[in-house]
């Protein structure tokens, strides 16, 4: 398709910008040229721009989210003796319900391939938790991949750079541009991914609230729609979940703070919401895979699936006795009344947690392992004057400041009967 006479970019970027539908072949043939650099960074900036005002038909959605796939290799487990279910989160804070949904699933008999990302801006990355694990690894060979799904069941690591490089250099371009937020290129973007992964089953964690990309239920049941429409026409059994992110998850968000409220989960505990969500979408998982006479709860209750996140962190070089990295400085913010906590913000809690090094604001960044913010209380507790309602962690001490003022106005402190409890799971698109 190089050098392709039917096309050039000008004419695309018009056709999209005058509301026009683009044809089958000129999506090809952009997101090819661009992959190999034929069409410039400005001229895809343009069409990613005219895109986010105008839109996408599902038509043009589904042949540009193919024409990524074929950017790149697609992998195969068609040779393991399992079924294969994964689960993508759209992003939200506090967010580390893979760290004990993959074992869980994996325990169940279904193989868990969990290609991830690092984290940008508010949003914390699943690697970047896992990382904080003494000896822990993200990158696996390909052939590693499939030996440890099938010895272990589960795998969490980095996507490889074969995995639809036009998304990969697409997002880079979008994230620099504002034009992350349109519907059809994020579902392009993360079913481009899931697809090419090879997974037999699919379930989406689409988050609405503040702390995520999708900031109201319509807007998130738009883009969980068009992404399963998305996973069920590439022969996926694709289910999403829409559940909340106006309140963090957990009880903590930063990295190593993670992980251990993971292992507090694996090990019968843990806070309730995220025991929740991980039972919520491990069924999701098991019935996509066929498998929905399993019960997940008693594979947490019973041990199961401590032990194959044990197993997991080992095959990648970890070491799951290690005591985990702690931040060299810790600063209390103690609650400015009696009453009950009838607000958590998220993206307060998630913007807190980055100024105190838990994130990233360049995708070069280094990220701080012991950094983050625990909190005491959830939405609905009752706190008192003077007690610690956070606790903040970092390395550096001249963070705080800033970290302080981000929560400032993120939780609000009243009577109980102004506590509006919002449900966990919002709603299921399949
Ligand atoms: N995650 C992705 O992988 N892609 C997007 O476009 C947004 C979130």
């Amino acid at each position: 398709m190089a050098n392709d006479p039917r096309h050039d970019a000008v004419e695309v970027i018009g056709t999209k910008r005058d509301r026009g539908e683009l044809t089958d072949d000129q999506i090809d043939w952009v997101v090819d040229a661009y992959t190999r650099g034929e069409v410039a960074d400005e001229q895809m900036s343009a069409l990613a721009m005219a895109i986010l005002l105008n839109g996408m038909t599902r038509r043009e959605i589904g042949r540009w989210t193919a024409a990524m796939i074929a950017s790149g290799e697609r992998l195969d487990f068609s040779s393991l003796s399992r079924p294969t279910a994964d689960k993508h989160s759209t992003g939200g804070v506090g967010d580390k319900i893979t760290l004990p949904l993959a074992p869980l699933v994996a325990s169940c008999g279904v193989a868990v391939p969990q290609l991830s990302g690092r984290g940008l801006g508010h949003t914390g990355g699943t690697l970047d938790k896992l990382e904080s694990i003494p000896g822990w690894r993200a990158t696996l060979t390909n052939g590693d991949l499939l030996a440890q799904l099938e010895s272990v069941g589960a795998v969490v690591c980095a996507a490889g750079d074969g995995l639809a490089p036009a998304d990969k250099k697409l997002y880079a371009l979008r994230d620099v541009t504002g034009t992350v937020p349109a519907i059809p290129l994020i579902a392009s973007s993360i079913m481009s991914k899931k697809i090419a992964e090879g997974t037999g089953a699919l379930v989406l964690d689409v988050k609405v609230g503040t702390g995520a990309f999708m900031q109201t239920a319509d807007d998130a049941r738009e883009l969980a729609t068009t992404m399963v429409a998305l996973g069920q026409d590439a022969g996926v059994h694709t289910v999403a979940l829409l559940t909340d992110m106006s309140t963090p998850l957990g009880l903590s968000a930063g990295n190593a703070v993670e992980v251990r409220e993971s292992v507090e989960v694996l090990a019968g505990g843990g806070p309730a919401d995220v025991v929740e969500l991980t039972l919520a979408l491990a069924r999701e998982m098991l019935a996509g895979a066929g498998r929905s006479d399993l019960d997940p709860a008693e594979k947490l209750a019973d041990g199961s699936a401590m032990d194959v996140w044990r197993k997991m962190i080992a095959a990648q070089g970890g070491d799951p006795d290690a005591p985990l990295p702690s931040a060299r400085e810790t600063h209390v913010v103690t609650a400015p009344a009696t009453g009950t906590l009838t607000r958590l913000d998220a993206l307060a809690v998630g913007v807190a947690a980055w100024r105190l090094g838990a994130g990233r604001a360049r995708k070069e960044d280094i990220v701080q392992a012991g950094a983050g913010v625990v909190w005491h209380a959830r939405p609905g507790d009752t706190v008192r004057e003077g007690e610690p309602l956070f606790t903040l962690h970092t390395d550096d001490a001249d963070r705080f400041a800033r970290a302080v003022e981000a929560l400032e106005n993120g939780y609000d402190v009243g009577d109980a009967s102004s506590y509006d409890p919002v449900p966990l799971v919002i709603d299921r698109v399949s």
